[in-house]
């Protein structure tokens, strides 16, 4: 499967799923593009580094302009002949129309267990809350903003002595597990959908 990345920062979980691809845990994942929104963002030296294209749409330079990002963004992806996108820390919301047009063929990962604490800062909301558990989300991409059905979600604990930092850090190892994970589920064509459920044909949807 063919499959395009998107960024915006510093790509740790890109990392994964490409370590994971060139260590042979990936094989039917074909990783043809990284595009950031950001210039100098760090994940486009990840993309390099494992020979994957590497390119940018600075959303800066497109101001009120949503629609017209998302169609430059698009047309990078079928130009590399795209099948599915991966959202790996890509710090902007997709238009009703690019969403249409990919649905079911998105995949995000949120640093959190949803439906709680969507959009920015999951953990410090998680630790404003006082949950005593939180994780992270892989799931595919609806309208809403992290709304779309879960594909799986990892668990950690949330200690008292947690800063946001150190609870991100603790969700980020299972981030990069997770990723990994349905993306080898949706590449093997494991991951289907039925209503809000995303579910392996052995889990019967
Ligand atoms: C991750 O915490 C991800 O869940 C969130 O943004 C962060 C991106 O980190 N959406 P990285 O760029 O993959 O290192």
């Amino acid at each position: 499967m063919k499959l395009g990345v998107l960024i915006s920062g510093r790509g740790s979980n890109l990392e994964a799923l490409l370590a994971a691809k060139s260590e042979g845990r990936l094989p039917k994942a074909d990783f043809r593009v990284v595009v950031s929104n950001r210039a100098g963002a760090p994940g486009l030296d990840v993309a390099r580094k494992f020979g994957v294209a590497a390119r940018v749409v600075a959303s800066s330079e497109y101001k009120g302009r949503r629609d017209d990002h998302d169609s430059a963004v698009s047309g990078i992806l079928r130009e590399h002949g795209c099948e599915a996108i991966i959202l790996a820390g890509y710090m902007r919301v997709l238009g009703a129309a690019f969403v249409g047009d990919w649905r079911n063929r998105i995949v995000n990962i949120h640093p959190s267990l949803l439906p709680s604490f969507p959009g920015l800062d999951a953990q410090r909301q998680a630790l404003e809350h006082g949950v005593k558990v939180s994780g992270c989300t892989v799931h595919f991409v609806d309208e809403g903003t992290d709304t779309g059905p879960i594909i799986l979600q990892r668990t950690v604990p949330v200690l008292a002595t947690d800063t946001e930092e150190s609870l991100a850090a603790r969700i980020l190892v299972e981030e990069h597990g997770a990723i990994v994970e349905a993306i080898a589920l949706l590449t093997e064509n494991e991951s289907n959908v039925a209503g809000r459920r995303a579910a392996s044909p052995a889990e019967q949807v």
